[in-house]
């Protein structure tokens, strides 16, 4: 399905997304608000182990091209 990532995209919506959802970059994070944060499944450890490198991470980040 689409990605938050590729929809960003699509709606015109400034998110980086160096990698183009390879998870090798963490250019694609966003702030999940608290409404939707607990329904997404949890990260996988890649997603994880770019988050924890990812600048400004917050507890609510994921990588934008992870949430379908
Ligand atoms: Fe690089 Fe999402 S675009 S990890």
């Amino acid at each position: 399905g689409d990605n938050v990532l590729f929809l960003a995209h699509k709606h015109g919506i400034d998110l980086e997304g160096a990698c183009e959802a390879s998870l090798a970059c963490s250019t694609c994070q966003v702030y999940v608000s608290e409404a939707h944060f607990d329904k997404l499944p949890e990260p996988d450890e890649r997603e994880d182990d770019m988050l924890d490198m990812a600048p400004m991470l917050q507890e609510n980040s994921r990588l934008g091209c992870q949430i379908v």
